[in-house]
């Protein structure tokens, strides 16, 4: 009997969703199996909801930012009965699956193949590019690429006016976006949750560059970056007081509040963006598309091969299986000395 393979995507959507689900479609059709689409992450296996991911289907979704079979945050070990309704589903309907998300989607796919045998493989996915196991996530070489863009641009305006632009990144509690498009952007400070140097120092830094005869900065700060104070004070900015059903914070708002004590402490005329989902939105990087197909084929095999419990994961050039128990064990934060580099340059 051929083997039908179900695909979900779960957690907030990055672009290159859509290259995985060809790829994983393109390698299990030639082999005869028979792909199907769990809609909106576990949800769809919790109420039965499925799409067909037929070569029709799948046809033209390669550049398509998004998810064609959507995505939520539900987290079945949340939902009462949530786990029998996934098991009894899949019974019923599917012979594998394959989970696309971060920490949490893949964290409830290496519970269930633990606790249950259940036979799932993983491929990661975040913007955040915060999941150990692998070297990168597809979305994230995007979402670098959009912000760096936005920082370009900020530089001319901040340029003709004289201003600070303090520029909101996403990334949650780790810093690699703020990092990387801070680097690729010529960021003057860059805040991140894993190094929160205060607000003092980094207005030092701004002191620094505007009297070495700049009149214009560009300051790139992370979503999950705590307001810290040489007095010891620490301060996370959240949106409000709710979480999700995997007990995240919605962060946002810190811009804001840092762009207003700048302009406080130094006196320059400083200006806000926060870029929010335009940096998940849209056509993935052609670097993007390549890795998530090489990602979406490395999972159709691992299906083919029956090695539940592992997932796609790129450590160097080479895409290999790694465990999802070891993939989504801890967050994987910026090391120091991807910090050093951004420093180099600041002030
Ligand atoms: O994890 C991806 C991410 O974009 C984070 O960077 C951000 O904090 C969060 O999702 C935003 O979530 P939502 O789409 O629910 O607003």
């Amino acid at each position: 009997m051929p083997k039908r393979v179900g695909v979900l995507t779960g957690g907030g959507d990055a672009p290159g969703l859509n290259a995985v689900i060809r790829a994983v479609a393109r390698r299990s059709q030639a082999r005869g199996y028979e792909v199907i689409g769990v809609r909106e992450g576990w949800a769809g296996l919790i109420h039965g909801r499925f799409q067909a991911l037929g070569p029709r289907e799948i046809s033209g979704i390669l550049p398509r930012g998004g998810t064609i079979i959507g995505t939520t945050r539900t987290n079945p070990f949340k939902v009462e009965g949530g786990v029998d309704a996934v098991l009894s589903t899949f019974a019923d309907s599917l012979d594998a699956l394959v989970a696309i998300g971060g920490e949490d989607t893949l964290g409830v796919a290496a519970r269930l193949f633990e606790e249950n045998g259940f036979p799932v493989v993983g491929v990661p996915k975040t913007i955040d590019n915060d999941l150990s196991g692998t070297d990168y996530t597809f979305g994230f070489d995007t979402a670098v690429s959009i912000c760096t863009e936005a920082i370009d641009r900020l530089h001319t305006t901040a340029e003709s006016h004289n201003r600070v632009m303090v520029v909101e990144v996403m990334g949650r509690h780790t810093g690699w976006i703020a990092v990387m498009s801070g680097i690729a952007g010529g960021a003057d400070v860059i805040l991140i949750p894993e190094q929160p140097i205060s607000v003092e120092a980094a207005c030092r830094e701004l002191s620094r560059r505007h009297e070495r005869g700049k009149d214009f900065s560009i300051v790139v700060v992370s979503e999950g970056y705590e307001l810290t104070y040489e007095s010891g004070e620490r301060r996370t900015v959240t949106q409000d007081e709710s979480t999700d059903a995997f007990g995240h914070v919605r962060l946002g708002g810190v811009g804001h509040q840092l762009a207003s004590e700048i302009e406080e402490r130094t006196g320059y005329e400083t200006r806000v963006t926060v870029l929010g989902h335009v940096q998940r939105g849209g056509t993935p990087t052609a670097r993007d598309r390549v890795l998530a197909s090489r990602y979406g084929l490395k999972a159709a095999d691992l299906v083919h091969e029956e090695q539940w419990g592992q997932m796609a994961a790129l450590r160097g050039d080479e895409v290999v299986a790694v465990s999802l128990r070891e993939a989504t064990a801890e967050l994987k934060t910026v090391p120091p000395e991807w910090y050093d580099v951004a420093k180099a340059f600041f002030g």
